[in-house]
């Protein structure tokens, strides 16, 4: 079998050999049920953000010129209710998967991480830390009404309250902190550069595909090697590329087939040296 497997609706279980190392074009909701129980080691979740931008284009305050915003349908509700009921069905089967010492991230802006906090609570997850993850390249505020809006929330949680044997491996997560303790801001520029997939007319194959050094930070953190990582709206698949690097398995499962592909292609390149690369490097300078 080849590298994706596309769901359909006369398939009614996977087993875990089947589905390891694999990327499903499919919806989540769908997938995750036809999931074995217990056999994820780590998640790492990049929901869609409901941004709610307006449907008037964005134009900056200063020089006049569009902005090309975050406005793809893949982050369209109808209402918070909506997305609350859609972030609880994710989590509720993702929470399934999970081996019981098992842990997930799951990183938003202020637009839905309250929300998204929220709901774990309820659904058990125990909260563990989080993670600012800090833009030294954000965007600016455009419009010039607020802040400019540089950061983003990791929460990291176990499935269980009661087990304290999940895996964390602190003299690693003291590096990437900040300071001398190591506190819990990483600072690390947005995705740009040669990392960044391009579509065939060279623009943005994902309009928000998330740094590899974030992901590494995370792999490194809060897995071992041979450990099996899910993320199920994987996007451009950075989880599946730099858990691959590192010698994890994965499993990711995407809607889109213009992502789906862009994995396709992106896993067959060989892992950039600064995924392999030992060496901490604290805060990360642009490009
Ligand atoms: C914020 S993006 C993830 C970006 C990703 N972390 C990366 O680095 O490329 C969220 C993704 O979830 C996908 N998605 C949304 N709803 C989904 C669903 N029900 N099933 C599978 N994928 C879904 C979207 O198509 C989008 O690509």
């Amino acid at each position: 079998m080849g590298l994706i497997i596309k769901d359909k609706a006369n398939i009614k279980k996977y087993s875990e050999e089947e589905v390891l190392n694999k990327v499903f074009l499919g919806d989540a909701l769908e997938v995750l049920k036809k999931l074995p129980s217990e056999f994820v080691d780590l998640v790492f979740m990049d929901p869609p953000y409901f941004l709610q931008l307006p449907s008037k284009k964005l134009v900056r305050w200063n020089v006049k010129t569009e902005v090309s915003a975050v406005d793809d349908d893949w982050d369209k509700f109808e209402s918070f209710k909506h997305y609350d009921i859609f972030i609880e069905e994710l989590l509720t089967e993702v929470r399934r998967v999970m081996k019981p010492n098992a842990t997930i991230w799951a990183i938003s802006t202020y637009h839905s991480v309250f929300r998204i906090g929220r709901i774990m609570q309820d659904l058990d997850f125990w909260i563990l830390s989080n993670i600012t993850w800090v833009k030294n390249n954000p965007m600016p505020n455009w419009l010039g009404v607020r802040f400019t809006n540089a950061t983003e929330t990791m929460i990291w949680a176990v499935k269980d309250k009661k087990n304290k044997k999940y895996t964390y491996h602190k003299d690693l997560a003291k590096e990437f902190g900040i300071g001398k303790v190591g506190a819990n801001v990483w600072v690390i520029p947005l995705c740009s550069g040669k990392e960044r997939l391009k579509d065939e007319d060279g623009k943005k194959l994902h309009s928000t595909q998330k740094p590899e050094e974030l992901l590494r930070r995370i792999i490194l953190t809060t897995s071992n090697e041979k450990d099996v990582i899910l993320d199920p709206v994987a996007g451009v698949g950075t989880t599946g590329y730099v858990a691959k690097a590192l010698n994890r398995k994965f499993i990711m499962i995407e809607k889109k087939p213009k992502y789906v592909k862009g994995i396709e292609k992106r896993l067959k390149v060989k892992p950039r040296k600064n995924l392999l690369n030992k060496k901490v490097i604290k805060d990360l300078k642009e490009g």
